[in-house]
């Protein structure tokens, strides 16, 4: 069962993640680099139309990653200096850091036992310069998100999702990521599917699709296409300084590749998901994750809660799978945490409940392609203790 581990350690038996590129993957890469346009072109396009059309939404605007997504999101509703807005404390801190980057306030509210961003935390937080909500669909759980969009209605308030998490993730059959004003999405390695380093804005407004288009590169509103199909090539404009978040075509003809898979690869996850909930619902002070008959979880990633009755700690317990050769981790520390947020974020809530979860959550391995022996291997690390 030993292979190699991509950080040099040679006892590790199960990784905590191994990503899926296939054959086809493979081919499309290499056909994408026999092309003479490598970035802004045709392929990014398609890859967008075809993402837009997976989650019905009506654009589609592919970028550099998730954290530019939000970036440029953030910028397109408006919001900057002086301006509030309310993420959840457990995220990864690109969720506030796009915030930061926008010159507005982060504001870090409390989460439910789902992990997701509690309705009521936000209902707590809300002051008078708070301009828009930033829900994750935490490990690929759809959260309160028709509460949350309610509440943005009646305050006037954008609502971002951040879908990092939840490709494919649906709630009432309605995909994530249509419901507020900008849905956006991560293609970082670990994803549901990767495009390497890589990002989906999707919206259903013309007008942040477009504003958005033009940020992505450099604030140009054309096109290279455009650019050099008609008139000539150097005749654009600038209003506003923008960005060079593009993604290419290369990472756009992967994505349309993996995007072919994604069904198989979140069934794959679901399985592997469903093969830790049944083997382990039966360990005394442990917590597995709940799943929601009206939902589709994108199972992203399998985080379980290490109570007293476990009778080992959190700590203890990561580091005994450790020994065992198995890779596990914490997701996440909680953002309040961190010295940037200490000095530019804001509480103004109490996050009990991130602090207790925090220490109880492990994640143990997830991915398509963990066999069940290497499931086997970690349930059996877990159980005898
Ligand atoms: C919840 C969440 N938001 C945003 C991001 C940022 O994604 P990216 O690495 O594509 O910038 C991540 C990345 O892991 C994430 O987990």
């Amino acid at each position: 069962m030993t292979r190699k581990d991509a950080f040099g350690n040679k006892s590790i038996k199960v990784p905590f993640f191994n990503p899926y590129i296939s054959k086809q993957d493979k081919i499309a890469v290499n056909n994408a680099l026999n092309s003479t346009l490598l970035t802004d072109g045709p392929t990014l396009q398609e890859f967008e139309n075809k993402f837009s059309a997976f989650t019905k939404s009506k654009y589609g605007i592919g970028v550099s990653n998730a954290t530019s997504a939000l970036h440029l999101s953030l910028k397109s509703l408006g919001i900057g200096k002086g301006d509030e807005v309310i993420v959840p404390d457990m995220t990864f801190v690109a969720t506030a850091n796009s915030v930061l980057l926008s010159g507005a306030t982060p504001v870090l509210a409390d989460i439910d036992d789902d992990m997701n961003l509690s309705v009521e935390s936000i209902e707590r937080s809300l002051t008078k310069k708070t301009r828009a909500i930033i829900p994750v669909h935490f490990a690929g759980k759809v959260c309160n998100i028709k509460k949350m969009k309610k509440i943005a209605t009646s305050k006037g308030l954008a609502l971002i999702e951040d879908c990092a998490h939840a490709i494919g993730a649906k709630l009432d059959n309605q995909h994530v990521g249509t419901f507020g004003d900008v849905g956006c999405f991560s293609f970082y390695p670990t994803k549901n599917i990767t495009t390497l380093e890589g990002g989906m804005i999707i919206t259903k407004s013309k007008k942040i699709a477009e504003y958005v288009k033009a940020l992505r590169n450099h604030g140009i509103t054309k096109s290279l296409l455009q650019r050099y199909s008609k008139g000539v090539p150097w005749d654009y404009d600038i209003v506003e300084p923008g960005y060079n978040y593009r993604l290419d075509e290369v990472r756009a003809a992967l994505g349309i590749s993996q995007l072919k898979q994604i069904k198989k690869l979140n069934m794959l996850r679901k399985k592997a998901f469903e093969y830790y909930n049944q083997k382990l619902s039966d360990e005394r002070g442990i917590l597995f994750p709940k799943l929601a008959k009206h939902e589709e979880h994108a199972y992203h990633l399998y985080i379980i809660r290490i109570q007293k009755e476990y009778g080992v700690s959190r700590d203890k317990l990561f580091k005994k799978l450790l020994s065992l050769g198995i890779r596990t981790s914490v997701h996440y520390k909680p953002l309040h945490k961190f010295t940037i947020l200490k000095k530019q974020g804001k509480i103004i809530d109490t996050i009990k409940n991130t602090e207790n979860i925090y220490d109880e959550i492990i994640s143990l391995p997830l991915y398509p392609l963990i066999t069940s022996k290497e499931q086997d291997y970690v349930i059996e690390g877990i159980i005898n203790h």
